[in-house]
């Protein structure tokens, strides 16, 4: 059974470099069996005024997904504003199902300060982790600036961080159609 996965950039900032990381693993996940993929980056998104208001392509996807990978910086040791929109403006369709958490930044620590403030809202939307992260330390020396990926444990990190969200996308699946809520 095929595991539908949607990547979510959680930036719009002009020129940043997650989007390499977002890359990166939509083409990795293309060539893994048993996996759909769909990606969403924001940068073409005109931010809703309201907290509340769909965003119509985003909408189809949360809809669409079995499990969500968010890769995103971190911003004064938090998540950005655009990822919070895009998460508020969704609710039911989060609902147990999967997410795995790709932390982005250019220093040493990762950006995981970010997953930690993030983990607060995804569990309030009903989203589900197994805490084993995907986090990015020094990433402008992991990537170059035109994308290209400098530094192969990558590679292996996405392994395992994929093998446990599939994992977990299964289990969810099964759990969703054959338990009552
Ligand atoms: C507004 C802003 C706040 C930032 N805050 C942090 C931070 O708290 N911790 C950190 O490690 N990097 C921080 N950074 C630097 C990012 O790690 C760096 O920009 C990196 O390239 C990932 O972000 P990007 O995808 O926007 O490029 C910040 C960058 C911006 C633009």
């Amino acid at each position: 059974m095929s595991v539908k996965l949607a990547v979510i950039l959680g930036t719009k900032r002009e020129g940043n470099w997650s989007k390499h990381v977002y890359n990166y693993l939509i083409e990795y996940l293309k060539n893994r069996k048993d996996i759909e993929v769909r990606g969403y980056d924001p940068s073409v998104m005109a931010l809703p005024v309201d907290e509340d208001k769909k965003v119509p392509e985003f909408s189809d996807l949360v809809q669409w997904a079995d499990g969500f990978v968010l890769v995103s910086p971190e911003y004064n040791h938090s998540f950005s504003g655009t990822l919070k929109l895009l998460l508020d403006s969704e609710f039911e369709n989060f609902f147990n199902k999967s997410v795995g958490y790709v932390s982005v930044s250019k220093g040493p620590f990762a950006g995981v300060r970010m997953v930690e403030s993030l983990t607060n809202v995804t569990r309030e939307l009903g989203l589900i982790d197994h805490g084993y992260d995907m986090p990015i330390a020094n990433v402008r020396e992991t990537f170059s600036e035109s994308g290209e990926l400098l530094d192969e444990k990558v590679a292996t990190q996405a392994e395992g961080f994929i093998d446990h969200l599939i994992w977990l996308t299964e289990t969810l699946n099964r759990g969703r159609s054959e338990l009552k809520d």
